[in-house]
């Protein structure tokens, strides 16, 4: 008989937090709560249709099996895997791409192996736990500057080229890296991208930019805030997540095929671990001929967007133009509570609890998405005029 007592010292702390996390099933609630932003998912359309890429497929002795069967450096690669780099490398605009089973993995492949001993990472405050989890197993140097800060990063990135600087006397070799999202995933805001890159040229940086939030919504094709502001050759690597509005799983990290070449021999989320398999990167090819299409979808989001932005609510709000939007409730149990009334309402809305965001920070984290309607959207905003009566 297992004695696993030990590991409710942590749990119990958990619940004295009132940070106690549980799964819960759908409950056919309105979805206020998903990142299928443009409702690829939930409508199915992945499901629907005819699909170009599909003839392709079976050309390429791709059969659309639900196993790869290994690794991409061994049995797990096959021609419809690498034929989807490619295209998607080509919307992207990037010289190519890599598939990673998830963002996830591609945010921890990429960090954990690329910044070497000697080398400075300087990454936002806000950064996803991908990120950070990458950049703890990396050999570099790592200091967060404050969220969209640039004056702060210039500061940052100023210290770390007088060290690298002195390193260089002593012959060593040593690069900069700039981690960064363009979508906030907790607060819903962008990068200020145009003055990061400003600032990564004037001092030698390389640019890591996670698109996870961006990918499928900015940009006219939603092609993500890189492409959207020209940017997208100025970044080392991308990061596009297919998790969020493409509807589907798994993740590709863009740049040169230099880079490619490298994550593919020394990225351990890579290659240690059976690649997708042919299902779901042939959803992922379908996804990407989809999206792009997704105009009035995109509208639409922008539209519902607006109209929760100006709507009066009684709490504080983040300003965001993204489908994240954030109402500040702090302490987790006053935000367990608010969205305990939402639920209650119908509204699928979570609360994002301490230790997840700093304490007094607690929030609802609101999606919308293109399929949400502007009654969905009033009651919502109804529900949320005044705090609840203290008890
Ligand atoms: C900013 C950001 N990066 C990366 C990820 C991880 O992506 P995935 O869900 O595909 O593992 C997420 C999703 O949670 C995210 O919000």
């Amino acid at each position: 008989m297992v004695d696993d007592r030990f590991l409710d010292d942590k749990l119990n702390e958990r619940r004295s937090q009132d940070a106690f996390r549980r799964l819960r099933l759908p409950e056919g609630k309105t979805d206020f709560c998903s990142n299928d932003y443009l409702g690829i998912a939930t409508n199915g359309l992945l499901e629907e249709g005819e699909w170009s890429g599909a003839e392709d497929a079976a050309r390429s002795g791709a059969p659309l099996a639900h196993g790869s069967t290994g690794s991409r450096l061994l049995a797990g690669n096959y021609p419809l895997i690498e034929e989807t780099e490619r295209a998607l490398a080509v919307f992207h605009q990037a010289e190519a791409g890599l598939l990673f089973n998830s963002g996830y993995d591609a945010n921890l492949g990429v960090l954990s192996c690329i910044p070497q001993r000697g080398d400075i990472i300087l990454y936002d405050s806000l950064s996803h736990a991908s990120l950070r989890d990458g950049i703890r197993l990396s050999f570099g140097t790592a200091f967060s500057f404050a969220h969209n800060d640039v004056a702060d990063l210039e500061k940052r990135l100023a210290a770390a080229q007088e060290k690298g600087a002195q390193r260089q006397d002593k012959g060593a070799q040593r690069n900069i890296f700039v981690v960064t999202e363009s979508v906030f995933s907790m607060d819903g805001d962008l990068a200020p991208l145009d003055e990061i890159v400003a600032l990564c040229q004037r001092y030698s940086a390389q640019l890591i930019l996670d698109e996870a939030h961006g990918t499928g919504v900015i940009g006219p094709a939603g092609e993500g805030l890189a492409q959207a502001r020209g940017l997208q050759g100025e970044c080392f690597a991308r990061i596009h997540t297919f998790g969020k509005a493409v509807g589907c799983h798994g993740a590709i990290v863009l740049g040169s095929s230099r880079l490619r070449n490298y994550l593919i021999n020394f990225s351990r989320s890579f290659i240690y671990t059976t690649a997708l398999p042919p299902a779901s990167v042939r959803a992922i090819a379908r996804a990407y001929e989809l999206f792009p299409q997704l105009h009035d979808q995109r509208r639409r989001l922008q539209q519902l967007i607006n109209r929760f932005q100006q709507a009066a609510i009684g709490y504080a709000r983040l300003q965001s133009s993204t489908p994240i939007q954030v109402v500040i409730v702090p302490g987790n149990a006053e935000v367990r509570a608010l969205a305990e009334r939402l639920q209650q309402a119908g509204l699928d809305i979570r609360p994002i609890l301490y230790p997840t965001v700093p304490k007094g920070s607690e929030r609802l984290r609101i999606v919308v998405h293109s399929f949400n309607t502007t009654d969905e959207i009033d009651r919502l905003t109804a529900l949320m005029q005044k705090k609840p009566a203290q008890p």
